[in-house]
């Protein structure tokens, strides 16, 4: 297949890139080719580039910085994928599009399923879940994965500045109030590539979508906190004999630690539709977090 894959420069394009690489002719277009701040400029930009499938990571994700340029986000994250959607429902083009835990409210404490009401607490949340119901209401036959708290060994993420900080600094203070499961970039292009590679047509791929009823939850099994999380990443640091510095990690609440977008206290993902409509099983967020500890040592 002939495969469009945007943001290749971020985590989990820059992972999905190999896998596709093996088996399609993959399209990787930069921002001056295709540029979603532009959804104006995109079916044209598709129509020179005739994909079988559309694979779409890029997305604004600056998310404290989306509060003040909700309008950007908005361009980036919905308006350019519902451009895409029209363009694929017109081709008979599948869309895979991704999404976010901050389309939720994190009200509870269970695993929010895909039919949960949504009701984002950010200008980001807003965004992407806008771009959501686009696609949905486009026609185009698509898929909707749902992931939280990405981060890969390259790149700017918690993994990357809490090594960072462990080796700065004697203390560290991370947030104990917040829940989900830390997700890979490595988990995610993994379990998104077998998704394709389940087919050989697209026809085919459209048919399982809409049997999923083109919205799933894509994470790591399990779930912590952010302090849970930093505590596990300096103890694998120190297990691989890196030198750190901070001796205590403090756990403290949300409102010590405030931020221009409000996050979801309750993050954690239902994944079991996953595993029935494709088979395909998550490794344990802890598990992921060594696997890319291991490479970003590699990478120095
Ligand atoms: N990061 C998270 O914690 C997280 C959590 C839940 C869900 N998600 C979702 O998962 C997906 C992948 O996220 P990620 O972490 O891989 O993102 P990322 O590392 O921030 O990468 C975003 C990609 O989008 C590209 N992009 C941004 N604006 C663009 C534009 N105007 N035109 C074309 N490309 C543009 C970026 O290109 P440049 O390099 O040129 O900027 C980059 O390649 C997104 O849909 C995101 O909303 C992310």
């Amino acid at each position: 297949m002939r495969v469009l894959l945007t943001g290749t420069s971020g985590q989990v394009g820059g992972a999905l890139l190999p896998l596709l690489n093996t088996s399609h002719v993959v399209l990787a277009p930069q921002r001056a080719e295709l540029d979603l701040s532009r959804p104006e400029t995109v079916a044209e930009a598709l129509d020179g580039l005739v994909p079988d499938l559309i694979v779409n990571p890029a997305a604004y994700t600056a998310v404290d910085k989306a509060e003040d340029e909700a309008e950007l986000a908005l361009r980036v994250n919905a308006a350019s994928p519902a451009a895409m959607a029209a363009w694929a429902r017109k081709r008979n083009v599948p869309l895979i599009h991704f999404s976010t835990d901050y389309v939720f409210d994190g009200s509870g404490e269970t695993p929010w399923r895909e039919g949960d009401r949504c009701g984002p607490l950010s200008s980001y949340g807003r965004s992407k879940w806008e771009g959501e119901r686009a696609i949905q209401a486009s026609g185009a036959a698509h898929l909707i994965l749902r992931t939280s708290w990405v981060y890969a060994a390259q790149g700017t993420n918690f993994l990357r500045t809490m090594t960072r900080l462990a080796r700065e600094r004697d203390e560290l203070r991370v947030v104990a109030d917040q829940f989900g499961a830390p997700t890979a970039a490595a988990s995610i292009a993994e379990a998104t590539s077998a998704i394709i590679d389940r087919r050989t047509n697209t026809t085919d791929l459209a048919e399982d979508f809409a049997a999923a009823e083109g919205l799933v939850h894509l994470a790591n099994a399990g779930a912590t906190s952010w302090h849970g999380f930093a505590t596990a990443i300096v103890d694998g640091l120190k297990l691989r004999g890196q030198a750190v510095k901070a001796a205590t990690i403090h756990a403290i609440a949300t409102s010590e630690f405030p931020t221009k977008a409000i996050r979801p206290a309750n993050s954690r993902l239902d994944t079991s539709r996953l595993r029935q409509a494709f088979g395909v099983s998550m490794p344990s967020w802890s598990q992921a977090m060594h696997r890319e500890l291991d490479r970003l040592i590699r990478l120095g």
